[in-house]
């Protein structure tokens, strides 16, 4: 049993894994300030659980309330999912995203060194491999970024791999995840975009739903099976038990890059057709030109989680989409007014 601190454990990534995390018999201290989520989150999380889940309202920024959090609970593990993760904004807005996330993530690493805590798991993203020069994406394919979220995901990777290279009593491993989607098979937490979403899981949903009008589909001449964009979409509760998984493990001094993803790649059409059988709703599309910064395809290679954590994706792409029009239709203003 752990006792964990999660940053950024309100958020939709967070809050599933805080779910599977507290059903395994863990703690988990949430640390989070709700820049993009809701409180809501987690009385849904301990609604689900029926277990208590401690709550500190805080910025990773601040070193010293993350000390303080620490040693008050005696945690002795970290997730780090704490971050923004819009690419657009990340052109828009460079310096936010390096301070929230790169510096944000220097102040946590301070503060765990000074505690002396030094089991850490974080959330990178497949977004590091860039334009991908083979398929499927190993561990070691290249690593380069395309927009400064990407960027900020890439010095994080670095300062931990020269962190653990400067302390070998570190025990770090950086999850790299592939497109998260989905949500909880109770309808009660899921993924709740501020404005209009940029992905397009949500984008759909909120189309079956009668929220936006069509879906915008981005470039039809992709040398790909349709000519539409292929991705390697992740059931979020699969993700959740890959980071459970990765906290079972955690322990010996190592650090290690390992891809979180189902190895399955699906065209933007095929994602809408099964959305459609999911919701029983039409889903009307028109294309568009290509979205800039795109690839045309980019899927996992999973099998390094498979021989270090013993962790595989089990949920396919018919449950992926049950369960997010599950959450969409049951709570279409997401946490808000329900
Ligand atoms: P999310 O926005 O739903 O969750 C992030 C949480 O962190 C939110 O609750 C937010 O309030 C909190 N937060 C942000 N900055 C903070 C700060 N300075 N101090 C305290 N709390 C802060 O995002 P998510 O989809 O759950 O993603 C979680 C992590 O996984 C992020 O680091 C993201 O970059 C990474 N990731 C996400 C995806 C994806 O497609 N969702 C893909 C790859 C990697
Ligand atoms: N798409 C559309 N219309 C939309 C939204 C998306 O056609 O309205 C297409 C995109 O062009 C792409 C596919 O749907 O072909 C998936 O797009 P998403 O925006 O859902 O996901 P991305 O693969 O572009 O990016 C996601 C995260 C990034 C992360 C990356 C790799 O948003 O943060 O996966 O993990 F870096």
């Amino acid at each position: 049993m752990r006792k964990i601190l999660v940053t950024g454990g309100a958020g939709y990534i967070g809050s599933h894994t805080c779910v599977e995390l507290l059903n395994s018999g863990h703690e988990v201290v949430i640390f989070d300030n709700f820049c993009n989520s809701s409180p809501v989150a987690i009385e849904r999380i301990t609604e689900i659980t029926k277990k208590p889940v401690t709550h500190v309202y805080g910025n990773i920024l601040d070193q010293q309330a993350i000390e303080e959090t620490l040693t008050k609970y005696q945690c002795d593990t970290v997730i780090h999912f704490a971050g923004l993760k819009s690419v657009g904004e990340s052109t828009q807005n460079p310096l936010s995203y390096y301070e929230n996330n790169v510096a944000g993530t220097v102040k946590l690493l301070q503060a765990m060194a000074k505690c002396n805590v030094k089991n850490l798991v974080f959330s990178s993203s497949a977004t590091v491999y860039g334009e991908p020069q083979f398929l499927p994406l190993t561990e070691d394919h290249p690593l380069s970024t395309t927009n400064p979220y990407g960027s900020s995901k890439l010095i994080i990777e670095n300062i931990l791999r020269d962190l653990y290279a400067s302390d070998e009593s570190w025990s770090i491993t950086i999850l790299r995840y592939f497109n998260p989607v989905g949500a909880h098979s109770s309808g009660r937490i899921g993924e709740d975009p501020r404005g209009t979403p940029n992905n397009l899981m949500p984008y759909v949903a909120q189309v079956a739903v009668g929220k936006l009008e069509k879906l915008t589909v981005f470039g039809n001449d992709y040398e790909t099976k349709d000519g539409t964009g292929v991705r390697d979409y992740i059931h979020v509760t699969d993700l959740a038990l890959g980071h459970l998984r990765s906290i079972e493990q955690i322990g010996a001094s190592q650090c290690l890059e390992i891809n979180l993803g189902t190895g399955v790649g699906y065209s933007v059409l095929e994602i809408v057709e099964a959305f459609k059988a999911a919701s029983n709703k039409d889903i009307p599309y028109q294309f568009a030109s290509r979205r800039a910064g795109d690839v045309a395809s980019c899927f996992a290679a999973p099998k390094l989680a498979k021989d270090i954590l013993g962790w595989e994706a089990k949920l396919g792409i018919e449950q992926m989409c049950q369960d997010h029009w599950n959450w969409q239709y049951s709570n279409p203003k997401g946490y808000s007014l329900n």
